[in-house]
């Protein structure tokens, strides 16, 4: 995707302690690439293998833009291209009971998985280096609504829509090249969904997750869903009446 040997490239990952941007983190290590791992625990970001970390809460402005002056001399300290930024780095709670609606959880799940990617696109994006391609972590829960996610389906279905509007804006300024990659994972093996009390079909590794990340970023692929047999159910349900899916999901997950 870039003229840079990859050890030139840097690649920020948010949400680098765990989970599919843990694997992340170590795939683009892997691969060669100059990896800024960014989290909350610091001692598990000092005991990756990656280039450099940051640590910072990506729901506080003031520490997101904190990092991105950090991470602003790194880059020209060490001569790298920031190449990629993945904004990985979310939460995921249910709504139990409708008519108990949890506005604090609501508020919680929106400002972790929304409200702060906005503060790291603004800290981010101008750093980045020209024919660089910007991640957002979205879900393929975004394609039907699910029963009790209200909040984490919202969340998401607002990445996917900032994700094209960005997209497009950002087209607009072809000097700076900019892609978007929408990132729709189906079920990854994670510590968040180890806690789901419900069945997660063709649930995948994070490690075959970050090896997915990986491809769709560098091919600059707008939307990157996997495993695809899973993202073509719920694309091919998606066309059906209203009426039907809530007949379908509503019951199952009645308790
Ligand atoms: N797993 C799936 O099936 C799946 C499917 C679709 C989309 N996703 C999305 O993929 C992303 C990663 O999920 P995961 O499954 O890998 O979950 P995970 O293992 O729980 O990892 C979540 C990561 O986000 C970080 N994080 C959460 N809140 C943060 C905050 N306020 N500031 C900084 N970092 C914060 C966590 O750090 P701490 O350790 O400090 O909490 C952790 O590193 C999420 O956006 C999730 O919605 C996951």
């Amino acid at each position: 995707m870039n003229s840079h040997s990859a050890s030139s490239q840097a690649i920020l990952i948010t949400g680098a302690t765990s989970g599919i941007g843990l694997a992340c983190a170590n795939y683009y290590t892997s691969q060669g690439f100059h990896v800024i791992a960014c989290g909350r625990n610091e001692s598990i970001l000092n005991g990756l293998n990656t280039k450099h970390f940051l640590t910072f809460d990506i729901t506080s402005a003031e520490q997101v833009t904190a990092a991105s002056i950090a991470l602003k001399q790194h880059l020209s300290q060490h001569d790298l291209q920031l190449t990629q930024v993945i904004l990985n780095a979310g939460t995921c709670e249910y709504i139990e009971n409708v008519f108990e609606f949890d506005a604090a959880l609501f508020s919680r799940v929106i400002t972790t998985n929304l409200i702060a990617i906005g503060y790291c696109i603004e800290a981010f994006l101008p750093l980045m280096a020209k024919g660089g391609q910007l991640g957002l972590m979205s879900s393929s829960a975004t394609y039907l609504p699910f029963p009790r996610a209200e909040a984490y389906g919202a969340s998401k279905a607002a990445i996917s829509y900032l994700g094209r509007s960005l997209r497009m804006d950002l087209a607009a300024k072809p000097n700076q090249a900019i892609g978007v990659s929408v990132i729709c994972p189906g079920f990854v093996k994670t510590p968040l969904t180890d806690k789901n009390d419900f069945a997660m079909p063709m649930r995948v590794s994070s490690e075959q997750a970050a090896q997915r990340i990986f491809a769709g970023m560098e091919k600059r692929h707008f939307e990157i869903h996997f495993p695809k047999r899973f993202t073509f159910i719920l694309k091919c349900l998606s066309w059906l009446p209203e009426k039907l899916l809530i007949n379908m999901l509503a019951e199952k997950s009645t308790k």
